[in-house]
């Protein structure tokens, strides 16, 4: 081996090191906060979830984790994994989260409060690139000064988000509109729908998209003391943009505020779960109370038999359909929770409450394609597979450990050092061949097969005048081409690699406490 590909070999196993380093640190695991009000969003088989507020009615603070959904669990052994470090929200709750993008991929997170307002208007997150970005929301003035929150955002199949109602807290005392604005998140243009025939403002209500397009709103309340009841439902059809309200019938519950809603697997219902009737003081729903259908046939009313171990109602938690399951996540029952709850609903004649996830019998979701920016113009379609390592591999470490956060520091002075040392190595040789200056980015792009992927989607600060990155990043770029024999061993693929030395550098710079601000300018 020459000398040249053994130090290529060298600075590869050394960024391998640090990588591996890094991901047995992150197994501490991570013990969420009790929550109300977050948001919860399922997005490639994770589900994220976002702030919300604890028992005093504070915000939890800058909080962003996620459950990765294996095939199988239990609740009682959740493993979730902490990314609160690249969060860049402030505190918040009442927001709404979908997922959307143009790659139909990214967490799309309008609205919320933090009791101050001072919050952007829309938060993305990429999954692609690990990153928060702010988005220039384009449209009316009128549009994209409104901002809301206790409502809820349902995304269509064509990654337009619907934001109808909630609060308007721009006047900051609980101002209920019936408003109903689009935000398209694939352009991210904020966009207006009618009004006509819509119900009363409200906040706090339950909503879902159904198979045919329209997204069906119940229940919510105008004032602390002025439930409205879930008779009538409303129907908002996203296609020809009018609404519709629906007569009900049979078994109907009671006013609540702070319910979910899901669709049944069949299409032909919808599922609520929990919530508060509010008048005295956040009373629970008994649990015979608690759950209800209504048939979308003939929209009638029933409570459908369950069994299992049947849980407290709550109220503020949310509802994600995940597999053959009704996953409700946080909430408060009757004290705060942080946990999940399953309810399978695969069998319409009995639904049943469960701590076991079990995906063995689920259809496998396709992969997602691979992403690109959502604040910037599309990049051509790559036609690679998505990487598997970029999707699963690593992780920013968890904050919440101060062993971890060390070890993270360590890890990254020692690999900074080390690929410092072995830079400066590799200059010399240059310099003593004569060889061209590796060191320009540009002329490696010129004259290298290998582009390093995601540029732009990358919203960490690169060309932010850090003496500590650049030299990192470009003998990162350099390995490349020498480790492509030993990788080829170990099955990983330039791409994988690459994007491994990519969520390193990210690593390594919130490791260094890189200003987030950056990350807003861009
Ligand atoms: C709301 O966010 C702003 C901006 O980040 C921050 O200054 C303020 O302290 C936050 N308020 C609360 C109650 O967290
Ligand atoms: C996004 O993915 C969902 C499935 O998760 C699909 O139903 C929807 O149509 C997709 N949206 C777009 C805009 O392709
Ligand atoms: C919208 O479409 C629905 C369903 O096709 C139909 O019943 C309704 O009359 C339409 N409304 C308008 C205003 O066109």
């Amino acid at each position: 081996m020459s000398q040249k590909n053994l130090m290529y070999v060298t600075l590869w196993l050394l960024v391998q090191l640090l990588v591996v380093e890094i991901n047995c640190q992150m197994s501490a695991p991570y013990k969420p906060k009790t929550r109300e009000k977050h948001t919860a969003t399922l997005i490639d088989n994770k589900l994220y979830i976002l702030s919300g507020r604890e028992n005093n009615r504070i915000d939890v603070g800058k909080d962003f984790f996620y459950l990765e959904i294996p095939d199988k669990f239990n609740t009682q052994n959740l493993i979730w994994k902490d990314l609160s470090n690249i969060d860049i929200l402030p505190p918040h709750y009442g927001a709404a989260a979908v997922k959307g993008g143009v790659d139909n991929n990214t967490l799309i997170l309008y609205g919320g409060t933090n009791d101050t307002g001072a919050m952007d208007l829309v938060y993305t997150y990429s999954l692609q690139s690990n990153s928060w970005s702010i988005p220039k929301i384009t449209g009316d003035d009128n549009l994209i000064t409104i901002r809301k929150e206790s409502l809820s955002g349902i995304v269509d199949n064509k990654g337009k988000m619907y934001l109808w109602a909630g609060s308007d807290d721009v006047s900051k005392k609980f101002h209920y509109v019936n408003n109903m604005l689009i935000l398209d998140t694939i352009n991210l243009n904020m966009g207006k729908g009618s009004s006509i025939g819509a119900p009363s403002g409200r906040s706090l209500y339950g909503a879902t998209l159904l198979s045919d397009n329209t997204i069906i709103y119940m229940g919510g309340h105008t004032d602390i003391e002025q439930l409205l009841t879930l008779n009538p439902v409303y129907l908002y059809n996203t296609i020809n943009d009018s609404w519709s309200t629906k007569t009900t019938s049979g078994k109907i519950p009671s006013g609540r505020v702070g319910l979910s809603v899901v669709p049944g697997l069949d299409d032909k219902r919808v599922i609520i779960f929990g919530g508060t009737p509010f008048t005295t003081d956040y009373a629970d729903l008994t649990p015979e109370d608690s759950i209800y259908e209504l048939s979308l046939d003939n929209f009638e009313w029933r409570i459908p038999k369950t069994s299992g171990q049947i849980p407290k109602s709550r109220m503020f938690h949310k509802a994600n359909v995940i597999g053959k399951y009704m996953v409700i996540s946080f909430g408060r029952g009757p004290s705060l929770e942080s946990d999940i709850l399953l309810l399978d609903i695969s069998n319409n004649d009995e639904y049943i409450w469960t701590n076991e996830f079990d995906s063995s019998s689920l259809p496998t979701s396709p992969a997602p394609p691979p992403s690109s920016d959502t604040t910037s113009k599309p990049k051509v379609p790559s036609s690679e597979p998505p990487s598997t390592s970029s999707s699963s591999g690593v992780v920013p470490p968890s904050s919440s450990s101060r062993t971890v956060m060390i070890g993270a520091i360590v890890g990254s002075l020692f690999g900074g050092a080390a690929l410092s040392f072995i830079g400066f190595f590799l200059y010399k040789w240059n310099k003593n061949r004569n060889a061209r200056n590796y060191y320009n980015n540009d002329e490696y792009h010129g004259h290298e097969i290998v582009q390093p992927p995601n540029d732009t989607t990358n919203h960490q600060p690169r060309s932010a005048p850090s003496s500590d990155h650049q030299p990192r990043g470009t003998p990162a770029s350099i390995i490349i081409k020498g480790g492509q024999k030993s990788a080829n061993d170990k099955k990983l693929t330039l791409r994988e690699l690459q994007q491994e030395i990519q969520d390193l550098k990210q690593i390594i710079t919130q490791g260094n406490k890189q200003s987030t601000s950056s990350i807003r300018n861009n």
